[in-house]
């Protein structure tokens, strides 16, 4: 695939009720002599959540500049997460294939680190595993911001709100639940956000 950049534009303020409020485009001149309140750097899981939750006023403008392409041209292996692992995007043209610094401890060897490169950013190459940390876990990584302002925000309490705005939660079928002896409850689990999430055996 050519080297592309696909700066996506998420123009907040509609001039017309029939404009769109979020265009996307391949032409990078289309950004030209353009102004914006904010601009993110990279399209992956962080900047488009970031890009998302601003584009949620309405009276401010929104760009994302994306290195990579849009991957409209491999959507299977992007939206069926199984594919990740078999059938995946790692060491094609989507992936900047970076590799770590040969190291002692890692027998003197380079080791393979993938990161997606397009819309999407590593979330478009991974497993797509929902994986939650544990309630000590979050609150020993809040303890790690040395009480700085807002450091509250990466305990517990607060992420547990923002993971279950994340997300949509179904649970796996009661005869798997049993045997595995998995149990969900519904207050700990979102039901309207934008990732779905399942858990199955
Ligand atoms: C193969 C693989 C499997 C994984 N499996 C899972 C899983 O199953 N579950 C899970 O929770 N996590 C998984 N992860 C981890 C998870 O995907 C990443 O932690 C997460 O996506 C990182 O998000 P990010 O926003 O920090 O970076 P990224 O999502 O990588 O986003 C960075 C973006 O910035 C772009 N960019 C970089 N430089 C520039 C530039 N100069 N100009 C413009 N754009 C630029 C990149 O192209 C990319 O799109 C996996 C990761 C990989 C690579
Ligand atoms: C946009 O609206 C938000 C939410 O009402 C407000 O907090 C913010 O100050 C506004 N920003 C600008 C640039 O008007």
């Amino acid at each position: 695939m050519a080297p592309m950049l696909l700066p996506l534009l998420l123009a907040a303020s509609a001039a017309h009720a029939s404009s769109p409020r979020k265009r996307s485009t391949t032409d990078p001149t289309q950004l030209s002599g353009k102004t914006f309140d904010f601009v993110v750097v990279g399209g992956g899981t962080a900047g488009l959540a970031l890009a998302g939750r601003l584009a949620e006023w309405t009276n401010i403008t929104v760009a994302v500049i994306e290195a990579g392409g849009d991957g409209t041209d491999v959507r299977d292996q992007i939206t069926v997460p199984g594919m990740s692992y078999l059938n995946g995007l790692t060491k094609t043209a989507y992936d900047w294939a970076y590799s770590t610094t040969p190291q002692p401890n890692a027998g003197g060897n380079p080791l393979s680190w993938p990161r997606g490169k397009v819309l999407g950013g590593s979330s478009a190459i991974n497993g797509g595993f929902w994986c939650r940390g544990s309630q000590p876990e979050y609150d020993a990584w809040n303890t790690l911001q040395n009480g700085a302002t807002g450091a509250e925000d990466w305990g517990w309490t607060r992420m547990q709100a923002s993971i279950k705005k994340a997300e949509t939660f179904t649970p796996m079928n009661d005869a798997d639940a049993a045997r595995s002896r998995c149990s969900t409850s519904p207050t700990h689990t979102g039901r309207t956000g934008r990732a779905s999430a399942r858990s199955s055996l």
